[in-house]
């Protein structure tokens, strides 16, 4: 087998390949934030990633995608419900989110988790030439890092969470969670979204392992030092800003704004269909808004992008029941005919729509109950060229500790809520084009492939593997 200098290892390929199996191979991007923001500075580097392809049963046999090489790994049907929907998706992802929902503790998937993790670190070891360095990606991967370094002592590792890491009253509640401690620490430099997750992590190893911490960032365990830190992950800004900067593009924003009968205001939310994420909270004070009269349709559209996820875990299937239910009732209570006061889309969209669709928006709503990042709010960010626009978002998304300037809030107080989208939509012209300058400034020094470029060159200080990124 071909061995790569750099293997990233991630649950999901950045390719979805559902057309793959005819041989009509077509470039798709995964749903996510993740294999989205990944593939944009690895397509162009000489790598290989190792992961699931998306769908259940044998390996599809996936060409590579410019320099970047694919290494399917396959999942059965028992695999994907002990490992993807049951551990990763029904213990891990509620625990790590603040326990929004009731983590499930089922003692069955953990083997199943395991033997997944223990696939993709084979996989991954066999890819890696001599010296050469592996970047493990998420939750779902946990005892990866640890898993190499048994098969390959000569290689670096680093491991990056994309969500948040919880404060130790919440992970204390794991069944597993000295495998998954140590499965973490196998890496040389363990890195998080925002400073608090490093703070946890050293809290935790100290207590549960006995690990010497020096600082926040440094971990002294069984002979080694494992690293730790903060990079805030980010966006392709450049494609986004060209994006927003193509006349078919404006066109097609002023065309969305005609269809939606020229309000004065449109309010815009983009979401994966995830409890997570506060969509029914966000639905509550805007009905309670058009209840109150304070909000009139017409005047006022709001528009709800979401996308289908993890259908097959009950939770998901429910949350989406209960927010069409929700939004039938909105707009069964506030429409007028032609005129719905919710408009519900849940469709995938490309690119140069979602760039439309920003632009559109005059208030862009991201009020999470809790989450790694956001890179959507970051996207709309980029596509506000002329510095218009206001951003509502949650201080427990990533992204509040870069966009101070935005309009925060916390999602979990309805009227606190209502009162924040009021404000934004009422704000001085001038006081959002200020704001909005600040968050763009800080974008553009603060892109991913600035991300990757900070994190490789913390895990290997010669600035040998982050060379390897172009851009
Ligand atoms: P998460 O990783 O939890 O899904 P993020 O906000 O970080 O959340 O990333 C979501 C990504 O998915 C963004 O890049 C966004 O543009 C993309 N996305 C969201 N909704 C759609 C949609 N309807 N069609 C296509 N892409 C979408
Ligand atoms: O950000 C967390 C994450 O699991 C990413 O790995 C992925 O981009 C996104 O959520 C989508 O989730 P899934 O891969 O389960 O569809």
């Amino acid at each position: 087998m071909r061995q790569s200098s750099l293997v990233v290892v991630a649950n999901r390929l950045p390719v979805d390949d559902n057309s793959a199996f005819d041989g009509a191979f077509e470039w798709r991007r995964s749903p996510g934030g993740l294999a989205g923001a990944l593939h944009a500075i690895l397509e162009q580097t000489p790598a290989t990633w190792v992961g699931w392809s998306g769908h259940e049963g044998p390996a599809p046999d996936l060409p590579d995608i410019g320099s970047l090489r694919m290494c399917p790994i396959a999942l059965s049907a028992d695999d994907l419900a002990g490992y993807y929907e049951g551990f990763a998706n029904s213990t891990l992802w509620p625990l790590y989110h603040d326990a929004v929902e009731q983590a499930v503790f089922d003692r069955g998937w953990w083997e199943t988790y395991r033997e997944v993790n223990r696939r993709f670190a084979e996989a991954a070891a066999e890819a890696v030439e001599p010296g050469g360095t592996v970047w493990v990606q998420d939750y779902h991967l946990q005892l990866v890092p640890q898993m190499i370094r048994e098969r390959r002592p000569d290689v670096l590792i680093g491991f990056f969470l994309h969500v948040p890491f919880p404060p130790p009253e919440l992970f204390m509640q794991l069944p597993r969670r000295i495998e998954l401690l140590r499965g973490m620490l196998g890496a040389d430099l363990v890195g998080f979204q925002r400073p608090q997750a490093a703070h946890n992590i050293a809290q935790l190893t100290a207590k549960l392992l006995g690990a010497e911490v020096t600082g926040d960032d440094q971990i002294s365990f069984e002979g080694r030092t494992i690293r730790t830190g903060a990079f805030p992950m980010s966006i392709d800004v450049a494609e986004m800003q060209a994006l927003a900067a193509r006349r078919d593009v404006r066109t097609r924003a002023a065309q969305l704004r005609s269809d939606l009968g020229r309000p004065r205001r449109v309010l815009l939310s983009v979401d994966r269909l995830d409890y997570i994420k506060g969509i029914e909270q966000r639905l509550t004070a805007y009905s309670e808004l058009l209840r109150d009269g304070r909000v009139k349709v017409r005047d006022t559209v709001m528009v709800q992008v979401a996308v289908p996820s993890r259908e097959r875990v009950e939770k998901y299937r429910r949350l989406r029941d209960r927010i069409e239910s929700e939004v039938g009732r909105i707009n069964g209570e506030y429409g007028r005919v032609g005129e719905p006061a919710v408009h519900y889309l849940i469709q995938p969209f490309d690119r140069a729509e979602l760039a439309a669709l920003y632009q559109t928006a005059d208030i862009m709503v991201v009020t999470p109950l809790r989450d790694g990042m956001n890179l959507v709010a970051k996207e709309y960010v980029a596509a506000r060229a002329d510095a218009t626009g206001a951003l509502v978002l949650s201080e427990f998304a990533g992204a509040a500790d870069e966009f101070t300037d935005a309009f925060q809030v916390n999602p979990h107080d309805v009227d606190g809520l209502k009162e924040r989208l009021l404000q934004a939509m009422e704000a001085d012209p001038a006081d959002l084009e200020r704001r909005m300058t600040a968050m763009r400034d800080h974008l553009t020094g603060h892109d991913i492939v600035q991300w990757a470029r900070s994190y490789l060159t913390t895990l290997d200080s010669t600035g040998r593997v982050a060379a390897r990124i172009p851009g």
